[in-house]
């Protein structure tokens, strides 16, 4: 990205960054290149591009797109959300220590519990809302400190730069997932972050169609490790995956917006209702950290929860929603409602979401971009079956 670039606004670099029109035919719609190899000239001459593994035109274009959203350096996408959390974690050695939140999407401690921990990385779990206890878990093997936040599904936050100062002055780096955010609300490499990782499955693509992940980096040396992981193991994103991502991320401003307002109606909603026992909200001025929300993100997002009292309550409601679509996911134009205890988080298992405080009656909701009188409604005529 040129500095030039780098001063135009965000939705304009969202339609423009890595979207230029294709300079063969002037396409203003990124090509797809279904390829996976490259015609060579002769032995050691090609221009740029060799085998699908390691480059293709349209992957650079949405990395090049995703690294100017998060103002980073550049960006590797992967398959998912997930293989972009491997990626990250593979770059270290066993022996490695890893700091991570205490309410991750139940998929990361799954990875790192049941998978790297086998090959001898260690990983401790925190409260990353108190930076205290982020400090006191560093070790001196400590290699990196991974945050969600706010967090899925309690939706607690943890202040991003009061954890990388602590952090940088034990040369220990900060790793942060932006997923429930985007980076249109909430810039962690602003705030002193060194990667950023998403699953560009949810809000980034917003429609509900396709897979991937994306680290954005704010060094050569993070961007050249990654680079090598995409060619040595293989979980890249393929060209269609890539180019569905940057038709969707096109409209992320205009989704964003919208998705706060209705997300800000509905918590409000929720919040007065007299079958729910309470919500959670950054938006919400009784939400513990509602000043902390103002400060570090541009707004709050259309992620809530809220507690129905039993699992017993929590069905009946889900069983009548009807404009709402009860599925697992987040951040597409459809409102997606979902039930972390058997769903996000039953791999979680019944003690540890008692110990970050998941309950059986806690349902989660990503409100979407339909009329908001409509989602409102939906909710209050389910909401009368408990
Ligand atoms: C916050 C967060 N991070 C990572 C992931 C994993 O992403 P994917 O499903 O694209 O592998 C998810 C999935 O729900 C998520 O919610």
């Amino acid at each position: 990205m040129t500095a030039k670039e780098k001063e135009k606004g965000f939705a304009t670099r969202a339609i423009h960054v890595g979207q230029e029109p294709d300079p063969l035919t002037g396409a203003v719609s990124v090509p797809i290149y279904p390829t996976s190899t490259y015609v060579q000239e002769e032995i050691g001459k090609n221009r740029g591009y060799e085998y699908a593994r390691v480059s293709n035109p349209t992957r650079d274009r949405l990395e090049e797109n995703l690294a100017s959203l998060e103002g980073g350096i550049g960006s590797k996408v992967f398959a998912s959300g997930m293989a972009a959390i491997n990626a990250i974690a593979t770059m270290f050695k066993s022996g490695d220590h890893v700091i991570c939140g205490h309410n991750l999407y139940g998929g990361t401690p799954r990875l790192f519990n049941q998978v790297l921990a086998n090959f001898g990385m260690e990983f401790t779990y925190v409260d990353t809302s108190d930076v205290n206890k982020v400090e006191r878990a560093i070790r001196k093997n400590t290699r990196m400190v991974f945050v969600e936040t706010p967090t899925n599904p309690l939706m607690a936050l943890s202040d991003l730069q009061a954890i990388t100062k602590v952090c940088h002055a034990r040369k220990v780096e900060v790793v942060v997932d932006n997923t429930f955010m985007s980076p249109y609300f909430q810039q962690p490499l602003a705030l002193g972050a060194d990667m950023v990782v998403h699953s560009t499955t949810k809000f980034l693509n917003g429609h509900s169609d396709g897979l991937g992940g994306v680290v954005v980096c704010t060094k050569k040396e993070q961007l050249e490790k990654l680079a090598f992981l995409q060619k040595a193991a293989g979980a890249i994103l393929s060209p269609f995956e890539c180019w569905i991502i940057l038709r969707g991320v096109k409209t992320l401003a205009v989704r964003m917006e919208q998705h706060d307002r209705n997300g800000r109606a509905v918590a409000g909603f929720l919040a007065n209702h007299k079958k729910v026992r309470g919500v959670f909200y950054p938006g919400l001025s009784d939400h513990p950290q509602h000043e902390l929300a103002k400060r570090q993100m541009s707004g709050f997002g259309s992620m809530i929860s809220f507690e129905t009292g039993s699992l017993k309550n929590a069905n009946k409601m889900l069983r009548k929603v009807r404009v709402c679509s009860l599925a697992e996911s987040l951040g597409g134009v459809e409102t997606l409602i979902s039930h972390p205890a058997t769903m996000t988080h039953a791999a979680v298992g019944p003690d540890g979401r008692k110990k970050i405080g998941i309950t059986d009656g806690m349902v989660r909701i990503s409100v979407g971009v339909e009329d908001v009188d409509d989602i409102i409604s939906d909710l209050d005529q389910a909401l009368d079956a408990i």
